[in-house]
């Protein structure tokens, strides 16, 4: 059984302000899906980034990765991962891609994850949406 940190109902509200405004500085002309995602630190630090989309589509990056590579260039590799809070500006279900599990994973194996699901807001464990994440140490 994954070993879930307690997050309090201000944190969790705090990170989600902190998603829906960073969401505003997305670039994301080709899907106009503006995304923001924040991310607490076991050092109690909150990170943020947005979308950011390319011309050649595959260079996107989304607003996870965005947040965790900008917290990794503040700080360097030893952040961990608390909690990891999504929004998007279509108010749609909206769960970190698959790519964005495993950099969350690779941080943060004992994550939570605040989302917008199909039936409402949600809160996982990184390992309910990555069973088996790849680690190499
Ligand atoms: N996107 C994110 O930034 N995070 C997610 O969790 C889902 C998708 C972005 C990628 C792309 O810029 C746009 O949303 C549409 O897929």
């Amino acid at each position: 059984m994954p070993k879930t940190p307690k997050i309090s109902a201000a944190v969790r509200r705090k990170l989600e302000t902190v998603a829906v405004n960073v969401m505003k500085n997305a670039h994301a002309p080709y899907s106009n899906f503006h995304v923001g995602a924040a991310i607490l630190l076991t050092n109690g630090k909150i990170f943020s980034g947005c979308n950011v989309e390319n011309a050649s589509y595959g260079m996107t990056n989304c607003a996870e990765r965005t947040a965790i590579f900008s917290a990794v260039a503040q700080l360097g590799p030893k952040i961990e991962i608390r909690a990891v809070a999504v929004a998007n500006d279509h108010g749609v279900a909206c769960s970190p891609c698959g790519a964005c599990r495993q950099v969350i994973y690779e941080f943060g194996p004992d994550a939570t994850v605040f989302f917008q699901g199909t039936h409402g807001p949600k809160r996982a464990h990184i390992t309910e949406l990555l069973p088996e994440g790849f680690r190499l140490q």
